[in-house]
């Protein structure tokens, strides 16, 4: 196996002249530069990448760790975070934390035991202790999706969001607008900011149309398909059922369609439903799922935009991103009865 210095002897140079070459890291004249790779070439010589990274502590590897990597919705943000990560010549050790903040933990340690440059985050709502954890590796992190809450923007790490507030207003006013009064809200965990945050902006909706805010229209899910029909089911039994619902992401709007249908009731005719992320699935439920569209693959790439430029420069203050959403309308939505 040729050593850099079988190739320095052969180009009539120092190894360190090779590494320079190798590295780019000092000016060689061409000459020398052609007599380096001439000598490379004719000795089969491929720089050993993990040795040279660990002598420059850089491995080109970003840790990503996503909450539950079943859900379509981060299926396709690491596919924007994989596409951002090629073009930039990195490589990436996925963890999933299946929901488990315990996990997450866990997993963060496993990641930079690997070596990795950098972790991108979407956390499974245990904010705290991962920031902690990462602080005393001194490991460059970009939250993506879900905020640590109020205050970050204080905290020295790039993130980036979609703007969860506004969607919850946006699918809020256009059932308004549709006539609807008994709008319902299924969230996902309070724990986290993604689904706080578009509680918040359905609650502004119902305040600025002058209605009183029903807590009962309420009901707290965890983002998966069950808790969504459970969820429904547990709407349509009240006394004064909703009309509509908000539901704080497709998954759960997908429970919620089955369980409309299940009680004898049709969408959008009975009961308008309106959805949170736009994963592929959505155009393909009967009927099609009106959402608020998530660019998911857009989050994906420009956390991996913000930890490469924080890989090359590590003083320059924070960066927060927010991303818009969009409301897609398809056909699980319609005027109030009777409108
Ligand atoms: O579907 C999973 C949800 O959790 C998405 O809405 C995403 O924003 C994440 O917070």
């Amino acid at each position: 196996m040729p050593t850099i210095r079988d190739v320095a002897e052969a180009a009539g140079v120092s190894p360190s002249t090779v590494s320079h070459v190798i590295n780019q890291t000092r000016h060689v004249s061409e000459d020398t530069r052609q007599r380096v790779m001439d000598a490379m070439a004719a000795l089969d010589y491929h720089p050993n990448r993990l040795a040279r990274s660990l002598r420059n502590r850089r491995t080109h590897t970003l840790g990503v760790l996503l909450p539950n990597s079943a859900n379509p919705f981060f299926a396709q943000v690491l596919l924007g975070i994989e596409a951002a990560c090629f073009d930039y010549g990195y490589n990436v050790i996925l963890g999933n934390a299946n929901d488990d903040p315990e996990r997450e933990l866990a997993y963060l340690d496993v990641l930079l035991s690997k070596q990795v440059d950098g972790v991108l985050l979407v956390s499974t709502g245990a904010y705290d202790e991962a920031l902690d954890f990462l602080a005393t590796r001194s490991a460059p992190v970009v939250m993506v999706d879900r905020s640590p809450g109020a205050g970050y923007e204080d905290l020295q790490i790039d993130t980036v969001f979609t703007d969860n507030e506004r969607g919850g207003m946006l699918a809020t006013r256009y059932l308004l607008r549709l006539g609807h009064r008994r709008v319902g809200c299924i969230s996902g965990p309070s724990r986290l900011t993604s689904s706080a945050d578009r509680v918040v902006g359905y609650r502004q909706a119902l305040t600025e149309a002058g209605i009183r805010v029903d807590e009962d229209l309420i009901v707290s899910g965890d983002f998966q398909h069950e808790s969504g029909y459970r969820a429904c089911r547990q709407l349509l039994e009240l006394p004064e059922p909703p009309t509509a619902l908000f539901v704080c992401n497709d998954l759960m709007a997908v429970g919620a369609l089955c369980a409309v249908h299940e009680v004898g009731l049709n969408v959008p005719a009975d009961v308008s439903v309106i959805g949170f992320d736009d994963i592929p699935l959505a155009s393909y439920t009967v009927p099609r799922l009106t959402t608020i569209a998530q660019p998911a693959r857009d989050l994906g790439r420009v956390a991996v935009d913000l930890m490469v430029q924080r890989l090359s420069d590590r003083e320059s203050p924070a960066r927060h991103e927010r991303l818009p959403v969009t409301l897609l309308e398809r056909d699980s939505c319609g005027p109030m009865r009777g409108e």
